[in-house]
């Protein structure tokens, strides 16, 4: 498939791919892992594909490219979805240089153990690349690895950004003026408020610093989903949104439950900030039966969220311990939260949430609600006043 010029794509689209990163990640439409291939003066392979496309992706260059042909392999990121065809395509031409920047030349020995041709470069390097073009490498530390880079062509105008800008999206169109716009802007939310959200801060610095360079950018070619040929200033502008503690008129609560008490207060308390607010858009989902990162999402684009979990064990149920995991660990900003929880003896599920919530850095706004057993008329009507109040925080 042909970007512009002479620069074509030779990837992999994943149809079958369920879950990404282990079962860390939900792709519920697939994914694609983008490697491309410039033939100028010099020919130049951006990047490969995950392991277990490697011998069909290594065929398929073929088709494209006599493989000692290739003069330069560019890795711009070392996570084994763009490397992992690296070593089968080695084997062929063990002595290509692969250029890289200096801490994924340490996690792709790390990851592979060879002491292959690289070549490390840093922000401003620049690769001849003949025919009056170069390549232009940028690091991109932290976002989302160590090691992550990206680099722009000349003349053609193409920044190949890797993982920034993708998105977990297998498309047969590639382009992202042919796809479905409903569908492309879910995954590429989805991709930054569970990968990216972590490191916004850099994210925004990242994008003053190219944007700085003044570079013409006719085409983002990021390394997973489709290529942004159309507008592609478009899903830049959406990361700077993005990057900035984002936020929606939204409440979500999030639950799980044992024997529906939880799932009563939950609803109940829906109901009474609807009663307060009927502009607020209030979601509820059951942490134990809907998929983590969809939740993860939908508290990236929450203003305020709400957690409920029965105590058990002195502690909460465990999809709920595991949310509340992640939750520290994507770093969320300006987000207000508090809890609720149904108990029959101890009860100490709602001081836990609460604790946790505030540990990940959200503003607690209430000290929680409990409810004895099953909630009664009284204690129902405790999280209709509950849900009163959260509203007009
Ligand atoms: Fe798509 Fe960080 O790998």
């Amino acid at each position: 498939m042909n970007l512009k010029n002479n620069v074509e794509w030779v990837g992999k689209i994943d149809w079958e791919l369920k879950k990404f990163h282990g079962h860390e990640y939900s792709t519920h439409r697939g994914s694609t892992y983008n490697s491309y291939l410039i033939k100028e003066g010099k020919n130049v392979l951006i990047d490969t594909v995950w392991q277990p496309y490697a011998k069909e992706f290594v065929q398929n260059l073929q088709k494209s490219i006599p493989l000692e042909k290739i003069d330069y392999i560019i890795a711009n990121h070392a996570e084994m979805d763009h490397s992992g065809a690296l070593p089968e395509l080695m084997k062929h031409i063990p002595e290509t240089p692969i250029y890289c920047t200096s801490n994924a030349l340490k996690s792709l020995k790390g990851h592979y153990h060879q002491d292959w041709n690289f070549v490390p470069v840093k922000t401003g390097d620049t690769l001849d690349i003949g025919n009056g073009k170069k390549l232009v490498f940028v690091e991109m530390t932290m976002l989302h690895w160590p090691d992550s880079m990206a680099c722009y062509l000349t003349q053609d105008n193409i920044l190949f950004s890797n993982d920034a800008f993708g998105q977990h999206y297998a498309s047969e169109f590639m382009f992202n003026d042919l796809v479905d716009q409903t569908e492309l802007f879910t995954e590429c939310l989805k991709y930054y408020a569970n990968i990216l959200n972590p490191f916004s801060a850099l994210v925004r610095k990242k994008i003053d610093e190219i944007l700085a360079l003044k570079i013409p950018i006719d085409i983002i070619a990021p390394s997973h989903g489709v290529i942004w040929r159309k507008n592609p200033l478009t899903i830049v502008q959406k990361y700077i949104e993005w990057a900035k503690a984002y936020q929606e008129n939204q409440i979500t609560i999030i639950y799980d439950t044992m024997w529906n008490g939880t799932r009563k207060m939950a609803e109940t308390i829906s109901a009474g900030i609807k009663k307060a607010d009927k502009k607020v858009n209030i979601k509820l989902y059951n942490s134990a039966t809907t998929d983590k990162n969809d939740i993860l999402t939908e508290i990236f684009k929450s203003k305020l969220i709400l957690i409920g979990s029965p105590t058990v064990n002195r502690g909460v149920l465990t999809s709920v311990a595991g949310l509340l995991e992640e939750i520290k660990g994507l770093g969320f900003k300006n987000k207000k939260a508090a809890a609720f929880g149904a108990y029959g003896w101890s009860g100490e599920s709602v001081h836990k949430i609460t604790t946790l919530l505030s540990d990940a850095g959200f503003e607690i706004v209430d000290n929680g609600l409990k409810a004895l057993w099953q909630p009664n008329e009284d204690a129902l009507q405790q999280c209709l006043e509950f849900g009163n109040r959260i509203a007009e925080i």
